[in-house]
């Protein structure tokens, strides 16, 4: 018998709170609602590099009676001034994707925050990561309809779940002041390129002059609807599997605008891949976005947040001194340059 079908999923435990961490053998006691030791626990650490989660465990259990298996994965994030995460946050209205056609979302089986920490209990998923720029398509169809499910989910009368939207919202102030959406503070970091070096002269005053526009295409986004944004679009956070194509690791996610995830996936693509490549990829991208958008959308308002959202993010990341020290030492300047002249080229 294959795992997957042995795996029964218990049912999704109601989110709670504790005071305090608990045993390992308590909260996964809490969060499929069996007696301690009926259960046999083997657990593995993931790999996770954000830099706010404190760990990503795999849990195996066997049943001690009848061997059945079932795999749990575990994430606990950290809690600054007690203040519950986005991803904590996402999990409670997960109900909102249920039933997604294009990307699977692996079940949540409960939700435990205590003062310090989130831990946030999901099915395991078995799966390859899938090569990104080749799942344009659907990844297009995925992300239009995640925005076409979600916006609906958004509107709201009642006035404590929009709260607490407005607290997960892109455009709260704080969330726009830090460094990576202010790309002009990155443009002292061209400097490490050769001085004197004809490919980059003048540069970075020419990428100033960017700025006007993106501020500008930020005000007219936030005017535009909201919707989950994941906008974490790497393979590490996505596998094929039998199922579909599951979608993991909402440590991103904000509630942004139509759009922002289709720049998101694009910006992915544009670090990874040559400008051929990158062509071709966006292309095919969009051309199914826009078939997949749903009606009550504007297309060339959702084209132009996705051009605002590429665009500040590739900014950010083609100005980080890293980025710049790697195609240095790669011997890739001349790559690095077409990437800026690209960007140069946007209208937005
Ligand atoms: N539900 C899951 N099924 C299988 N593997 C998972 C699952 N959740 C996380 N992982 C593995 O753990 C890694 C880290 O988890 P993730 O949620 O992406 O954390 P981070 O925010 O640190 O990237 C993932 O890249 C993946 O390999
Ligand atoms: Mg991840």
């Amino acid at each position: 018998m294959d795992t997957e079908s042995k795996q029964q999923v218990p049912y999704s435990r109601e989110d709670v709170f504790w005071w305090g961490h608990a045993s390992l053998e308590k909260r996964l006691a809490h969060v499929f609602g069996y007696t301690p030791g009926e259960y046999h626990v083997s657990t593995q650490d993931l790999e996770s590099n954000a830099s706010f989660v404190n760990y990503v465990r795999h849990h195996r259990l066997t049943h001690l009676h009848s061997g059945d298996t079932f795999d749990v994965v575990e994430k606990s994030i950290r809690k600054v001034l007690f203040i519950s995460s986005l991803e904590a946050r996402f999990y409670r209205e997960r109900g909102a994707l249920a039933g997604s056609v294009h990307f699977q979302h692996p079940d949540c089986l409960g939700v435990i925050e205590t003062p310090w920490e989130s831990l946030i209990f999901t099915r395991f998923v078995h799966g390859q990561a899938p090569r990104m720029a080749r799942i344009a398509p659907q990844i297009a169809q995925g992300i239009a309809e995640i925005e076409e499910r979600s916006n609906r989910h958004v509107q709201t009368n009642s006035w404590r779940q929009g709260y607490r939207f407005w607290e997960m919202d892109f455009f709260r102030p704080w969330y726009l002041l830090r460094w990576r959406f202010n790309f002009v503070r990155y443009l002292p970091s061209l400097d490490a390129l050769p001085a004197g070096d004809a490919r980059f002269q003048g540069l970075a005053a020419r990428l100033r002059k960017l700025q006007p526009a993106l501020r500008r295409a930020q005000a007219q986004a936030n005017q535009t609807p909201r919707c989950f944004c994941h906008m974490d679009y790497l393979a590490k956070n996505f596998f094929v599997s039998p199922a579909g194509l599951q979608m993991i690791d909402w440590s991103e996610v904000k509630i942004g605008r139509v759009g922002f995830d289709a720049g998101a996936y694009l910006s992915a693509m544009f670090r990874q891949r040559d400008m051929v490549q990158f062509a071709k990829v966006r292309g095919e991208f969009l051309s199914r976005y826009v078939e997949a958008l749903d009606q009550r959308f504007d297309a060339p308002s959702a084209l132009r947040n996705a051009d605002y959202f590429f665009l500040q993010n590739a900014l950010w990341h083609f100005l980080r001194p890293k980025t710049i020290a790697e195609y240095q030492q790669r011997g890739k300047l001349d790559l690095l340059r077409e990437k800026y002249e690209y960007l140069l080229t946007l209208s937005l």
